[in-house]
């Protein structure tokens, strides 16, 4: 018996982003006035490694097949949602950024009351997309269900108002893992459990799932760090596993959580896109 080939990941990827890009932007078609339409557009085609959307395909793509259209419009709605989030994160009265992808901020390019609205007008274009996608109506709600608890007071936001101190300041790594479970996790591991939904997983499958996106969405975040350790070390940088846990006990974590998705991903019937995406966000370089 010969061994069957390596999964090409950059190929999956390629492929996938290539495919997912124009679904992201034709969102945008007719909206008017033309500079709002061009402004939603601005931070979708600064690109970005798409990560979440391409978590959603693996995800369904892991119970055999490929990804059925309901995991397409799932995927770019987290992207949008995700989008959005960074658009007002990088907002003078957030993290007040000057650049995104090495390219000015919304706010920058436009102007702030532009970026305000273009986050707006992100979040709600992406379950208004799921909403009028044509899904079954029960699977509809099911991925606005996630989409919207993963978006909202109890996840992303509140992981926004935790990183701004409205929980006091992070001293603790265990503060700092409920941070990121909420900041970067939340939509994470929505991807994973919108792949699995939009795929027809069942209980136990969606349960490997969660498990997947909940691990790999901190790996994420500890991954995060060690990329940013640096920049993240001057004075009144933010919180980082890498100021509190040192370098090589941020790693370890890392590659720790990253074993516990590579197991629960080990249960589904085809996941070798899922288990690359998994190593990928440990060892990336970006
Ligand atoms: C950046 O997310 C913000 C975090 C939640 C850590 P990504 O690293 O996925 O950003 P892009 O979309 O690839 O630029
Ligand atoms: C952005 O987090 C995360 C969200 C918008 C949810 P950070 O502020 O830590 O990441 P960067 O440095 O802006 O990408
Ligand atoms: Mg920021």
């Amino acid at each position: 018996m010969t061994a069957a080939p390596a999964f090409d990941f950059s190929a999956w990827a390629a492929a996938h982003r290539a495919a997912l890009d124009p679904l992201l932007v034709g969102v945008f078609d007719g909206v008017w006035p033309e500079r709002l339409r061009l402004a939603c557009r601005y931070p979708i085609e600064t690109g970005g490694k798409r990560f979440r959307p391409l978590a959603v395909l693996a995800a369904a793509e892991a119970l055999g097949g490929p990804a059925p259209a309901a995991a397409w419009v799932g995927g770019v709605a987290l992207e949008l949602i995700h989008t959005y989030s960074l658009v007002h994160d990088d907002l003078p009265a957030m993290d007040n950024d000057d650049l995104r992808r090495g390219r000015p901020t919304v706010h920058r390019a436009f102007d702030e009351g532009t970026a305000i609205l273009v986050g707006d007008a992100l979040l709600t274009e992406a379950l208004g997309h799921v909403a009028r996608a044509g899904l079954p109506p029960q699977l509809a709600a099911a991925l606005l269900v996630e989409l919207a608890g993963a978006a909202g007071a109890r996840g992303m936001i509140a992981g926004q108002a935790a990183d701004v101190g409205m929980d006091g300041a992070i001293t603790e790594v265990d503060a700092l893992l409920r941070l990121h479970a909420h900041k970067t996790g939340a939509l994470i591991r929505c991807a994973a459990r919108v792949g699995g939904l939009a795929a027809g997983a069942s209980p136990d499958q969606l349960a490997a799932l969660d498990r997947y996106g909940a691990a790999i969405g901190l790996a994420f975040q500890l991954a995060d760090d060690v990329l940013d350790a640096d920049q993240d070390a001057k004075e009144g940088g933010p919180p980082s596993y890498v100021k509190l846990l040192g370098v090589e006990e941020t790693q370890r974590r890392a590659r720790a959580l990253l074993d516990e998705a590579l197991e629960a991903a080990g249960t589904l019937p085809a996941p070798a896109a899922l288990q690359a995406l998994g190593r990928y966000t440990v060892e990336r370089e970006l």
